[in-house]
């Protein structure tokens, strides 16, 4: 079978190498990198550590409005599409890159395999949850990372044999890395990031969300800055503000695995962190009103920051009154399957019969 794989963006090279491990010996697999991150640090550094093939295409998308970034995406790979004509394209998640392409398939009738499918937040203004609903509605095989997510494509009518087997790859790619995950000695600290839009493009949020955290004295925190974060703080003159914070540049995902292993607890607006810190059992401080990785909302596991009533002063206060059952919360989650997820997800994207 002739298959389309689209990576492009920080999360994509991350949860899709063990799919691309599996798949490169079983198909005639083609790699497309549309180029949505295009830094060293954002993404070649992510593909040389989860061993990533060279792609066979690189689209060169790179940075844009999201009307500009996603229509490039999907005008490149219209063109390669048609000059490829793979059986079937595999996406991931709620990225632009992921939407680029699977728009660009549907119009050619190429059936889409839907990775990490039926997340919802429920909060039409984000980006990734449009995204992310259009991808459902367009895609022919769908792959839930949890039962929540299937339950959320069975209430939007996506039919249940079209729907695969539950669980998320990124088990396996932080399984392929567990032996070169260090311990740091002085683990007393926060694991801090933030990247999204919501967050950043925003001076009060991003002034409050800054000088609360840097009011943590007892432990340090670690903050690894986004381009665009690092953007923003620059503009809104915020670095004079902060005398407690650690920014550092953007981390290699072994040594973002490190970091957040290490942790006393992670504060973050990532929903890749969320799940990483799920599997390696890390308490969360969630920068955001909803997630929609709703299993991580209890017993402290997770706290959302923005939701009703809450701050983020607060959530830490609650942390460290209740840690130890933040902790134990955490390790009872076990909601993205076993080791192996990703062989199984790829027997039946091989064995499924499709048509659009
Ligand atoms: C994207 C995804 C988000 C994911 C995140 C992981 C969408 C809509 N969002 O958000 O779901 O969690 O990736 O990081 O696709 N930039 C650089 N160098 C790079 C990449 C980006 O400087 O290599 C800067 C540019 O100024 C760019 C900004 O970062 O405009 C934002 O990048 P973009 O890819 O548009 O979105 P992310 O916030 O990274």
């Amino acid at each position: 079978m002739k298959i389309v794989i689209v990576i492009g963006a920080r999360p994509t090279f991350i949860d899709l190498a063990p799919i691309i491990h599996h798949l490169k010996d079983r198909s005639e697999l083609l790699i497309y990198n549309t180029g949505q991150h295009y830094d060293r640090e954002m993404a070649d550094i992510f593909m040389e550590q989860l061993r990533i093939p060279e792609p066979h295409r690189n689209l060169e998308s790179k940075s844009g409005t999201h009307a500009q970034q996603t229509s490039r995406i999907m005008l490149r790979c219209e063109e390669a599409l048609m000059e490829d004509k793979p059986d079937i394209i595999i996406v991931k998640g709620d990225t632009n890159s992921a939407l680029g392409a699977a728009l660009a398939a549907a119009k050619l009738k190429i059936p889409i395999v839907h990775i990490e499918a039926g997340c919802r937040s429920f909060d039409k203004t984000l980006p990734e949850e449009i995204n992310r609903v259009i991808i459902t509605h367009i895609s022919t095989l769908h792959f839930p990372p949890t039962t929540n997510c299937k339950a959320n494509l069975i209430k939007e009518s996506i039919k249940e044999e079209n729907i695969g087997i539950v669980g998320h790859p990124v088990i396996d790619s932080i399984n392929l890395l567990s032996g070169k995950i260090k311990s740091i000695r002085d683990d007393n600290y926060y694991y801090l990031t933030i990247h999204r839009d919501f967050n950043t493009d925003n001076k009060d949020r991003l002034r409050y969300i800054l000088t609360s955290i840097d009011k943590i004295k007892d432990r340090e925190v670690i903050f690894p800055v986004h381009p665009r974060t690092k953007k923003r703080i620059e503009e809104y003159g915020l670095n004079k503000l902060l005398t407690n914070i650690t920014i550092i540049p953007p981390v290699d995902y072994i040594t973002s695995l490190s970091l957040l292993k290490n942790a006393y607890a992670a504060i973050t607006d990532s929903g890749g962190l969320t799940k990483e810190a799920c599997i390696l059992s890390i308490p969360l401080i969630t920068l955001r009103p909803n997630t929609e990785w709703i299993e991580t909302l209890q017993g402290y596991a997770n706290q959302l920051a923005f939701a009703d009533g809450n701050d983020i002063l607060g959530c830490i206060k609650r942390l460290d009154e209740n840690y130890e059952e933040a902790k134990d919360s955490m390790r009872a989650l076990n909601i993205f399957g076993k080791v192996g997820i990703s062989r199984d997800i790829v027997d039946s994207i091989l064995e499924y019969r499709y048509s659009i």
